[in-house]
């Protein structure tokens, strides 16, 4: 993959050139009151090194990014107007322009009119049908209209590569390009996951669905854990391995049609020496409510008119126990439903243990990181806080990323 020194190189220069720049800046937003609130602004943060760098040497920064999944066509709630104010924030004594259209005449004089060392923030990317469109010839017509903006083009948007879309793929094979920083990071971090990491080597998976997860588990089992590692699992997900077990779940989440397949996960792990930890008990509730009753019970005794919300309190202490000793962690879904601080414990037990472990830790996934800052836990406290929900799982499933092959 090059680098922007190498573009640089390539080139003749940045000053004077535009540069597009694909950055993840989809953060999560708060549209509960009258203007909306970004609850998390680590991707906007992750992206500044490199549009500084870009700036710094003058060129004429064009950004590009995604907020959500509207579908090809403006809409309000999907503006990219609150992260510009963010951005522009972060980028303080730069101008950063914003234009409401992407592509066409009104974006092109935009762009027209940048000075070296200035920046324009395009509106979503995905008010246009050829964004994600799957006939190629329609993305190829759209990332003619953008490339048509720049001189050379910048992947940065780590958390989008996993997507054939225009502003990730096509456009990189119509202009000049490198990998930005940010991308160049997360493949070496990833690599490192992948690629002989130091063991014991700890995994925690957690979020809601196991369907999510069928991918990476069946990686992790087939060939990155071996004899002797863990693969410790929580969040919603856990309760279709509790029932694959032969508990009772109550009215927890549970994915029916993957018991088969997880009751083999469990014998795989135990066939390969590969420790699954589960947890003992659970937090479980009368609603998926902060104020609803609730109590601490045995994994094997749910109620019935009950549903697991968390893990309990001494499965978050055996949780950090796997993880005190391991060299290794790479940690995807909360453990809990944590934006409620009555379930926010196991989720707060796993942070503190991959901390305490001094392990080469990577938190992946929107979820993750914002749980973790939510928490309190600062990014320096891991080794890397991975801006890439899809991408980072998908890498770590071993599959081909579109908007990395076309870097290569
Ligand atoms: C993410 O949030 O994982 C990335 O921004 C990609 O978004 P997407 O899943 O809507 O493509």
């Amino acid at each position: 993959m090059k680098t922007i020194d190498d573009l640089e190189a390539q080139i003749g220069g940045l000053a004077g050139k535009r540069v597009l720049v694909r950055s993840d800046l989809n953060v999560p937003l708060d549209q509960s009151g009258d203007a909306p609130v970004i609850t998390d602004d680590g991707r906007i943060r992750a992206s500044v090194p490199t549009l500084r760098r870009l700036l710094d040497a003058g060129a004429r920064v064009v950004v590009t990014a995604h907020l959500g999944r509207p579908k090809g066509a403006p809409e309000a709630k999907y503006s990219l107007a609150p992260v510009h104010a963010r951005l522009a924030e972060l980028l303080e004594g730069v101008s950063v322009g914003f234009s409401p259209v992407t592509v066409g005449p009104e974006a092109k004089a935009a762009v027209d009119a940048l000075a070296d060392g200035e920046l324009l923030l395009l509106e979503n990317i995905r008010f246009n049908a050829g964004e994600t469109s799957k006939d190629d010839g329609e993305r190829g017509a759209f990332a003619d209209e953008l490339a048509a903006l720049a001189d050379a083009f910048v992947s940065d948007g780590f958390g989008a590569v996993h997507r054939k879309h225009a502003s990730v793929y096509d456009v990189a094979r119509r202009l000049p390009h490198a990998a930005g920083g940010l991308v160049a990071t997360e493949v070496e971090v990833l690599k490192r996951l992948t690629t002989s990491p130091e063991r014991p080597y700890a995994v925690v998976l957690g979020g809601s669905k196991v369907s999510d997860k069928l991918g990476v588990i069946d990686n992790l089992l087939g060939s990155l854990l071996s004899e002797g590692d863990r693969l410790l699992v929580g969040g919603g997900m856990v309760f279709t391995f509790l029932k694959a077990q032969g508990y009772e779940v109550g009215t927890s989440l549970l994915e029916a049609d993957q018991l088969d397949r997880v009751a083999q996960y469990v014998r795989t792990a135990k066939d390969k020496g590969v420790e699954l930890v589960l947890p003992t008990d659970v937090v479980a509730a009368t609603a998926f409510a902060a104020d609803a009753e609730h109590d601490v019970v045995a994994a094997d005794a749910i109620p019935a008119d009950r549903l697991g919300l968390d893990i309990g309190p001494d499965s978050g202490a055996a949780f950090a126990a796997r993880l005190a000793d391991a060299r290794t962690v790479f940690w995807n879904g909360p453990m809990g439903v944590f934006e409620m601080e009555p379930y926010a414990h196991g989720t707060r037990a796993v942070a503190q243990g991959i901390v305490d472990s001094g392990a080469f830790s990577v938190v992946g996934g929107g979820d993750s990181a914002a749980a973790v800052r939510s928490l309190g836990f600062a990014d320096e406290q891991f080794g890397h806080i991975s801006t890439g929900g899809g991408a980072s799982l998908e890498y770590l499933e071993g599959k081909h990323l579109p908007g990395l092959d076309v870097l290569d």
